[in-house]
């Protein structure tokens, strides 16, 4: 474990590290969820099997890989930021999924990824965030055992829109794929799964799953007002926006959503992919 004592490292993910983006975090993976439990049972993971979610968060899918493996299996967490997924253990705990450990560990450090080998090595929403994703993707697959599966979910950015267009909307938008771009971030790293699987070396995809959302403005609108709040003090200190304009724009996008609450709100797309070991 090879980052308990040093942490993440400062100013290299552009999300924040406080309690509104832990619970922005758990309302974005219960939104995500059938589009996840769906690739889950796509690979067949059962009773007594044991997996990994590598960048585990708020431990949201550790909880879905828990109600498939059963007290049989076991399900290791694994993230950086070690108070959350103390945090995410002491819940799951809690909750009576007992299988399930945590990890602290940078995957971008130059070692196994611990505890394996797993029947399913999975990651969300992780790749999209690292400097090197097809490196890290390497050592995720190393970490799967014969005949077990890896399965990755993550963003295109792209689709994120409101359509008719609103100004507030779309200044937000560019706010936060500016600050993503400042600190490295792959916008696409969703659509470029296949590609990144060709060079980490795990070859092309068995399968493929492109899940979307859409919701009026009245609904969605805390998703995008959450995301601009988490990448804020980032897009400030990079110098692509202010807290004045930020201030504003919020306002603005408040007034908007309270004249067209029925415009709709297009989420990025969250794609995944999925590939099996073959047994040696
Ligand atoms: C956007 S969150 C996604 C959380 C979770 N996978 C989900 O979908 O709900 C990204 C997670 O990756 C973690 N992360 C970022 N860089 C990491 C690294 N180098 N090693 C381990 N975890 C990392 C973050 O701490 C955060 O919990």
């Amino acid at each position: 474990m090879n980052t308990v004592e040093a942490g993440p490292r400062p100013g290299s993910y552009a999300l924040g590290r406080t309690a509104p983006e832990y619970e922005r975090l758990r309302a974005q993976a219960r939104a995500w969820e059938p589009a996840t439990g769906r690739l889950l049972d796509q690979v067949g993971l059962g009773a007594g099997a044991s997996c990994l979610d590598a960048g585990c968060g708020p431990g949201e899918v550790m909880r879905l890989m828990a109600e498939r493996v059963g007290p049989q299996g076991r399900v290791l967490g694994a993230d950086v930021d070690a108070p959350l997924g103390a945090a995410a253990l002491a819940a799951l705990h809690a909750a009576g999924h007992r299988q399930c450990d945590f990890a602290a560990h940078d995957l971008t450090a130059d070692e196994p990824v611990p505890g394996g080998p797993f029947d399913v090595v999975y990651a969300r929403l992780l790749l999209f965030h690292l400097p090197r994703p097809a490196a890290v993707l390497a050592r995720l697959w190393d970490a799967v055992g014969p005949g077990g599966h890896l399965v990755v979910q993550d963003y295109d950015l792209r689709s994120a829109s409101v359509l008719p267009g609103l100004d507030s909307a779309a200044e937000m938008l560019r706010v936060i794929a500016g600050a993503f771009a400042a600190v490295g971030c792959d916008m696409q790293a969703g659509a470029r799964l296949p590609q990144l699987f060709a060079e980490a070396g795990v070859g092309p995809p068995d399968g493929t799953d492109v899940a979307g959302r859409m919701e009026p403005l009245a609904v969605g609108r805390t998703y995008l007002e959450r995301t601009f709040r988490s990448v804020l003090p980032g897009g400030v200190a990079h110098g692509i926006t202010t807290d004045a304009a930020a201030s504003a724009v919020l306002a603005e996008f408040g007034q908007d959503c309270a004249r067209f609450p029925d415009r709709p709100l297009l989420w990025p797309l969250l794609i995944g992919a999925w590939k099996r070991k073959e047994r040696a």
